[in-house]
């Protein structure tokens, strides 16, 4: 099957069929402390900040999603408008279909609309196994004029995967080199099986600039892959797979001190506070975004400003007025009894 033609199946698949996780993420597992006596004016709370460099006005990227169809098109475009419009940071699905067939460069392409965001670029870890590569993604790069890349690593969807990647010696290896021969700032994130405390000391070894852990409890992509396979009993059995989100934050959270983007789940604003509370930079999301771009980029933006009016509601509530009183606020988030 074509690269094209899978990355048309995964848009489908997520816009029509169950492909979130069973599990939870983990963050039902916490509760936020009320305060039921606050001293400030609701129309102060700022959640404005800087991500490498980026000054957001809302703590939240659009994590990776597609790319490489047709179909790809009027959704990044529809996402990249209201990443301007609301000052968020944004980032393309894998290059890889752009890189081996020029012709869907297209579908990546959104400074038309969205010429100041922070885009970033993306790429899976197996295809850095090749030196050659390297320069093809940085032309790949250029043309979307992205100022930062991705690195996927999606390893338990591969191998459910029956035409997936098998071979994955030397990466951490690749990665180091990668690292060191492009030009601009290289995070890592996963995307939905989540990254332990260990791995994110790794990668924070290898010189990446930031992970976004995007841990089990949203999107599934092992249960995506159920739908694709003729033989579906590997991605059946594996469609629960994956550090929750919550467990993945607070392992790598407390293993390194690099910027942390929390995904894998986290939909609401009431969450994203938890994620931010227990020491994220940024919130991710993907499958709801998809839905909502694909409509227009009015339902996407509506469906923003709701998250945002939730997160400052919860922000209130807990009595912090800034993204700098909520993070890593261990006074106001404690963990209940697993029940
Ligand atoms: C349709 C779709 C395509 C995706 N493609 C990519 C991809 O090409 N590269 C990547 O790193 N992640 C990809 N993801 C994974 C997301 O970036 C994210 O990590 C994952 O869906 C979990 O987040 P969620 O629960 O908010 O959806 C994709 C997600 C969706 C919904």
């Amino acid at each position: 099957m074509s690269i094209k033609a899978r990355k048309i199946d995964h848009i489908k698949i997520c816009l029509d069929k169950d492909v979130q996780f069973n599990k939870k993420n983990g963050f039902e597992r916490y509760e936020l402390k009320h305060n039921a006596l606050a001293d400030f004016d609701f129309n102060d709370i700022d959640i404005s900040g800087n991500f490498l460099g980026f000054e957001f006005q809302v703590p939240l990227i659009i994590s990776s999603i597609t790319g490489g169809c047709n179909e790809a098109e009027k959704i990044n475009k529809n996402l990249a408008k209201v990443a301007q419009r609301l000052s968020i940071a944004m980032s393309c699905g894998s290059q890889k279909a752009m890189i081996k067939d020029e012709k869907l460069s297209h579908s990546y392409l959104v400074r038309d609309v969205a010429p100041d965001i922070f885009y970033i670029g993306n790429i899976g870890l197996d295809y850095l196994n090749n030196i050659d590569n390297f320069d093809r993604i940085r032309i790949a790069l250029t043309k979307i004029k992205a100022k930062a890349i991705f690195i996927h690593l999606n390893l338990a969807q591969e191998l459910v995967q029956g035409e997936g990647e098998r071979n994955f010696a030397n990466s951490r290896e690749n990665l180091e080199h990668f690292i060191k021969f492009i030009d601009m700032p290289v995070l890592v994130k996963e995307v939905g099986f989540g990254i332990s405390g260990e791995i994110a000391l790794e990668l924070e070894k290898c010189n990446v600039v930031a992970i976004d852990i995007a841990g089990a409890g949203g999107t599934s992509w092992t249960k995506v892959e159920k739908y694709r396979q003729k033989d579906h009993r590997l991605a059946k059995r594996f469609a629960q797979w994956g550090i929750p989100s919550a467990e993945s934050l607070v392992q790598c959270r407390s293993a390194v001190k690099l910027p942390i983007i929390a995904s894998g789940g986290i939909y609401d604003g009431i969450t994203a506070c938890k994620a931010i509370a227990l020491g994220a930079d940024l919130i991710g999301m993907a499958g709801p975004l998809l839905k909502e771009a694909n409509k227009s980029s009015q339902a996407l933006e509506e469906y923003l400003e709701n998250f945002i009016l939730e997160l400052k509601t919860a922000m209130m509530l807990v009595g912090v007025k800034n993204l700098k009183e909520l993070k890593n606020n261990e006074k106001i988030i404690k963990l209940y009894p697993f029940v």
